[in-house]
C-alpha cells in the first residue's frame, strides 16, 4: 500500500504574517487527523525556514516550489537544491505547468533539476499534464508519456523510486474544472503502466502518483479512492486551512 500524500502548493501567495497564521491554523487542525496520510506545504522560498521551524514536531512537512538546475555560482536570483537541503527541507516541486508555461522549462532542463534534487536527497514532486487543446485533440496520453520519459527515464530504478509524480491537467489548474475521477484514474494508470514497462511492476507500484487540478474538499474523497491516485497536489484550496484539512481527511 502506498501512503497517501497531500501537498499544498501555495504558489506566490501570502505575506509572512499570513503564512504564519495559516500554518498555525493547520497545526491545530492537523492534530485531529487520523490515518497516516503525509501532509506537505510547498511554500514560497522566503518562508521555508520559518514554516519548518513553526511546524516543529507537527506531522506536516515542508517543500520548495522549484530549484535551480545549477549547483552554485553566478546565477542571480536562483536557489539551489543544496541550499534547500541545507535548511532541512525534504520536498521540491519540479516542472509545475506554470514553470513550463511562464519560465519555458522543458523536459531536458527538468531532467537536470530532477538530478539536482535527488543528488541533494530532496524528494522531487515532478509535475506533468496536458493543456486543453491537447486533451481536445485526444493526444494527452502521448504528451504525458513524453513528459515522464524525457525527465525521469534517465534515472536508475533505485532513483526513480524516490520520485513523486503529480499528474496535473493544465485545464483543471485553478479553473474550478476538475478531471473526473475516471479521467484521473485513466491517466494515472497510463503513467504507472509506462513506469512498469521501463522499471518493472515492483518499482512502478512503489511510486506515488498524485492528482492536481482544482482538488477541493467535495471532490477529494472520490479522486483519492481511485486505485492509482495516491493523493493530491492542491493549489487554491491549500490557502484555506479548513479546506486543506478537509481534503486530507478525504485521503
Ligand atoms: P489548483 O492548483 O488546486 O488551484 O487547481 C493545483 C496546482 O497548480 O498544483
Amino acid at each position: 500500500m502506498r501512503t497517501k500524500i497531500i501537498a499544498g502548493n501555495w504558489k506566490m501567495n501570502k505575506t509572512l504574517e499570513e503564512a504564519k497564521a495559516l500554518t498555525a491554523e493547520l497545526i491545530s487542525m492537523a492534530s485531529e487527523i487520523k490515518g497516516d496520510a503525509k501532509m506537505v506545504l510547498c511554500v514560497p522560498f522566503p518562508y521555508l525556514l520559518s514554516t519548518k521551524d513553526q511546524l516543529g514536531k507537527s506531522r506536516i512537512q515542508v517543500g520548495a516550489q522549484n530549484c535551480s538546475e545549477q549547483d552554485s555560482g553566478a546565477y542571480t536570483g536562483e536557489v539551489s537544491a543544496l541550499m534547500i537541503k541545507s535548511i532541512g527541507i525534504p520536498y521540491v516541486i519540479l516542472g509545475h505547468s506554470e514553470r513550463r508555461q511562464f519560465f519555458k522549462e522543458d523536459g531536458k532542463l527538468l531532467a537536470i533539476k530532477v538530478d539536482k534534487a535527488l543528488g541533494n536527497d530532496l524528494t522531487p514532486i515532478f509535475c506533468c499534464g496536458e493543456p486543453l487543446e491537447i486533451r481536445e485533440k485526444g493526444t494527452h496520453e502521448v504528451l504525458v508519456r513524453k513528459q515522464v520519459e524525457e525527465s525521469l527515464f534517465h534515472l536508475s530504478a533505485e532513483s526513480v523510486k524516490k520520485v513523486v509524480i503529480a499528474y496535473e491537467p493544465v485545464w483543471a489548474i485553478g479553473t474550478g474544472k476538475t478531471a473526473s475521477s475516471q479521467q484521473a484514474q485513466d491517466m494515472h494508470a497510463v503513467i504507472r503502466k509506462q513506469l512498469a514497462a521501463k522499471y518493472g511492476d515492483g518499482v512502478a507500484q512503489q511510486i506515488p502518483i498524485l492528482y492536481g487540478g482544482s482538488v477541493k474538499p467535495d471532490n477529494a474523497k472520490e479522486l483519492f479512492s481511485c486505485p492509482d491516485v495516491d493523493g493530491g497536489l492542491v493549489g487554491g484550496a491549500s490557502l484555506k486551512a479548513k479546506d486543506f484539512i478537509d481534503i486530507v481527511k478525504g485521503a
